[in-house]
């Protein structure tokens, strides 16, 4: 099985490939979407799920999203075309790093996927050459509750502690006017999902060659979450204004 296999299975029972529930992912998007007809760019897009729920939500609106997953880009052209808003949606297969456009956009979505770029603050210079005058950007990245082990770091990269975090993005230019601390049970509940839902689909094909890999992720995955990470991550979303305008 390759990782975006492994990762599409996994993300069936949370199609938002983040720590974020039903209810934050709506706040978060309201707060990036005044007017609702704004054009909206998602840069590490996945299966698209954050793009359809906006589109669904606001029949005006425009999305374009970026990914340099083939098979989450199917996935999210299939999903597109179940929720009926595929001709307001543009998918670019590429890696978001190189993405151009020739319009701005008045939100620039970027979701658990800052390693594209190579961490936050590259992450927002990215969004920022995309975005109109006035726009807002909605960013969602690690940050370390606790002092993490090395083992930790090794798993899921370096990231500050939350006011550090906020202090940088402020320095940076950027005022949040929204945000989301992840809470322990969407934490959890994205990991028992991701761990549960690729356990799951192993029973449920006992004939599978891919079976007993299925089954080693899961439990690999689960020990790495339990073992190296649990106490010491945490999940930050904001929405972001530029200071100067
Ligand atoms: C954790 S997933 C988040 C997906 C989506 N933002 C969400 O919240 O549901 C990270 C995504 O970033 C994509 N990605 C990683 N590196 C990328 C790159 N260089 N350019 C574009 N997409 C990238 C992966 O393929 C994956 O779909």
């Amino acid at each position: 099985m390759n990782r975006q296999e492994i990762s599409r299975i996994a993300h069936t029972g949370h199609p938002i490939a983040a720590p974020l529930d039903d209810d934050s992912v709506r706040q978060l998007l309201d707060h990036g979407l005044p007017r609702g007809d704004e054009r909206v760019l998602d840069l590490g897009c996945g299966g698209g799920e954050w793009l359809l729920r906006a589109l669904a939500r606001h029949p005006r609106l425009r999305a374009e999203g970026v990914d340099i997953s083939a098979q989450a880009l199917a996935h999210a052209r299939t999903a597109a075309a179940e929720r009926g808003v595929t001709d307001r949606l543009v998918l670019h297969h590429q890696d978001a790093a190189d993405f151009r456009s020739p319009h701005p956009f008045g939100l620039v979505l970027s979701v658990g996927a800052a390693h594209a770029f190579g961490g936050l603050l590259p992450t927002l210079a990215a969004a920022r050459e995309h975005l109109a005058p006035g726009g807002r950007v909605l960013v969602g990245d690690g940050f370390w509750d606790r002092t993490p082990s090395p083992e930790a770091v090794e798993m899921l990269g370096d990231f500050a502690d939350l006011p550090t975090t906020l202090e940088r993005v402020t320095a940076d230019g950027w005022t949040p006017v929204h945000g989301h601390i992840s809470t322990r049970r969407e934490l959890d509940a994205y990991e028992w999902s991701w761990t549960g839902s690729l356990a799951a689909w192993a029973l449920d094909h006992p004939d599978s060659p891919d079976r007993a890999e299925a089954l080693a992720v899961a439990e690999a995955h689960r020990t790495e979450w339990l073992r190296g990470y649990r106490d010491s991550w945490g999940f930050l979303s904001l929405v972001l204004r530029r200071t100067d305008g």
